[in-house]
């Protein structure tokens, strides 16, 4: 992952402008950090079967990163989280105003697909990259997810809902980094299939997770605000924090089970930093 960093930050988005904080406010939250979970995943399956293949995967994965952090930064806008801190620091529109937020937030959206229809690879491989990352990001997916979120706040919704609505929001971006994986190296439809259907799963578990951890860690220990799902649909808010741990713990089981069915490659490359994460919230409550 230091060479996903490296090239990170060696291809910002950075434009030619006299705007003063154009640039800073493009790039400012892709530096900020993170866990970087999507490119791990997208690169994880390339390193897997074709690793003379990573160094052209990294414009993909980059492109999931970025479109990743357009989608935080519009979640914490007034208008939906109003959120002050992400990554560890203040969000953009409390830096800058609302008005850029929403524009960096635009600008980073298309760069992704840029991105993506920049890549080296196959002209038929960048349309499928393209698709995918369409498909799973955009109108049916995590803008669907943000929308049902944000229209059901104070609503109360039931078990299926709410799963429908993380499925959205956060699993499909998650099940589209295996998927994206598995089509750079050329995998047959039917493991591509496994992978998305994996993804799907891990990314449900990696939203409970995130509900879980607003309710039990502190901003700093979280980087972003906490506490603040008590009127949304969280499986917090759903099952109680007792529940939704006991809900964490049969989906990292079960995913726990169904990783050991794939191939040794897979098993090999991203069984580590899978474990770690179907995990995560048993270690954070140490
Ligand atoms: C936060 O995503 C929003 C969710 C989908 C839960 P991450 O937890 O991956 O955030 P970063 O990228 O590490 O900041
Ligand atoms: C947002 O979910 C997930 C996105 C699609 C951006 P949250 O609102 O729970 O994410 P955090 O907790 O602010 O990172
Ligand atoms: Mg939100
Ligand atoms: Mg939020
Ligand atoms: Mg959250």
């Amino acid at each position: 992952m230091q060479d996903f960093e490296s090239f990170l930050a060696a291809n910002l988005p950075q434009v030619e402008t006299f705007h003063p904080e154009y640039n800073e406010a493009l790039q400012s939250m892709i530096l900020a950090g993170g866990k970087r979970f999507r490119p791990r995943l997208l690169l994880g399956i390339v390193r897997a079967y074709a690793p003379l293949l990573l160094e052209s995967a990294m414009m993909p994965a980059l492109a999931l990163e970025i479109f990743h952090t357009y989608s935080l930064i519009h979640d914490d806008l007034p208008a939906m989280d109003d959120a002050r801190l992400r990554r560890g620091h203040p969000t953009l529109h409390t830096r800058f105003d609302e008005a850029l937020a929403i524009l960096a937030g635009d600008a980073l959206n298309t760069h992704a697909f840029e991105l993506l229809a920049r890549s080296p690879f196959r002209p038929d491989v960048r349309i499928e990259l393209v698709r995918i990352l369409a498909e799973n990001g955009g109108s049916g997916g995590m803008v669907l997810g943000q929308a049902i979120d944000l229209r059901f706040e104070n609503e109360p919704l039931t078990l299926e809902q709410v799963i429908e609505l993380h499925r959205n929001k956060t699993a499909k971006l998650i099940a589209a980094a295996l998927e994206m994986g598995a089509v750079i190296v050329g995998l047959d439809p039917q493991i591509r299939r496994e992978l998305y259907d994996y993804g799907i799963e891990l990314g449900l578990l990696f939203q409970v997770q995130d509900d879980i951890l607003d309710a039990t860690q502190s901003p700093e220990e979280a980087g972003k605000p906490t506490g603040n799902d008590s009127e949304k649909n969280s499986f917090v808010t759903l099952l109680g924090l007792e529940g939704a741990l006991a809900y964490a713990d049969g989906l990292s089981e079960s995913l726990e089970e169904r990783f050991d069915v794939f191939d040794e490659p897979i098993r090999r490359e991203l069984g580590r930093m899978i474990r770690r994460y179907l995990h995560r919230h048993r270690q954070a409550l140490d």
